[in-house]
């Protein structure tokens, strides 16, 4: 599917929010002015923002040079920023092949150009909630090897979905898609909703992402398990970002901000 939207800076949109929290320069107003009320909630959620993208690139590095794995799925890629997935993924193996998915129209403007930097990268514009529109597209299919173990990223794209049984769907079917062998890493937004701080924090960063083009649901623990059905997960199972490090978790102060967004990775068998 393509199509090609009018850039509307009257509406924050999710993917220049980012941005803004990863210090780019592809944002307005309205995103900043979004970024900047999570920010009177935690000034630590510019933190937060680095540490998902720190995650990417740790998951990213560790399947190429620990797995093996040489070709990936990265859905909602979001603006081009520093280190994106095939950077990372070809310095480490430059056979590796990267698909990028999005439909934000900034990120269809100025992604395709640099994302798509050489023949083993390709970006694509398509709905995410539709696996059939991602791996039957006509640039995907026949560029990725079916029959091989595929690296599949859903970071901080699945909670676009508000409806859980809705995301379960969608993830059985990209894992029905994905060959054995293959690695989901898949990041959410996290609310224990339980009356503690966190909950409070988590609540607060809900209503401002309710002003964004995309909407955005919290969930629990248990409920983000559930997206993992059928996988066999890599330690440390599904943890606050910081904590995932294969060489052993960080040590040191962890704000209450930083269990907001949990993720893990895991095996398709
Ligand atoms: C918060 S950003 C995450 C960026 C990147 N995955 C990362 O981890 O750094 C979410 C991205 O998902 C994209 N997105 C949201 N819903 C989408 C959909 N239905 N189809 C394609 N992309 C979508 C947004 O445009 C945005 O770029």
């Amino acid at each position: 599917m393509s199509h090609e939207l009018p850039i509307d800076t009257t509406k924050p949109s999710i993917a220049r929010v980012y941005d803004f929290a990863l210090g780019g320069k592809d944002n307005f107003e309205v995103d900043r002015a979004v970024f900047n009320k999570m920010i009177g909630i935690d000034p630590n959620m510019p933190t937060v923002a680095r540490l998902h993208r720190d995650w990417s690139r740790k998951v990213t590095r560790w399947l190429t040079e620990s797995v093996g794995i040489d070709q990936f799925v990265d859905c909602g890629s979001g603006l081009p920023t520093m280190d994106n997935t095939h950077e990372v993924a070809q310095r480490s193996n430059p056979e590796a092949l990267v698909v990028y998915v999005d439909n934000d129209p900034t990120v269809i403007a100025h992604g395709r150009a640099l994302l798509e930097d050489n023949d083993r990268t390709v970006f694509i514009d398509a709905d995410l909630r539709d696996p059939d529109a991602v791996f039957l597209h006509d640039r995907v299919h026949g560029f990725l090897d079916m029959e091989r173990p595929i690296g599949l990223i859903q970071g901080a794209t699945i909670h676009h979905i508000s409806d859980l049984a809705e995301q379960q769907a969608l993830m059985r079917r990209y894992v029905d898609y994905l060959p054995s062998g293959s690695y989901v890493a898949l990041t959410h937004v996290h609310n224990p909703r339980d009356g503690s701080e966190l909950d409070r924090m988590a609540s607060g960063i809900e209503e401002a992402y309710r002003t964004t083009n995309a909407t955005t649901r919290f969930k629990t623990y248990d409920e983000i398990l559930t997206l993992f059905d059928g996988l066999e997960f890599v330690d440390p199972g599904l943890v606050p970002l910081h904590r995932w490090w294969p060489g052993g978790p960080l040590t040191g102060k962890e704000p209450t901000i930083y269990g907001m967004v949990i993720g893990g990775i895991a095996r398709k068998p």
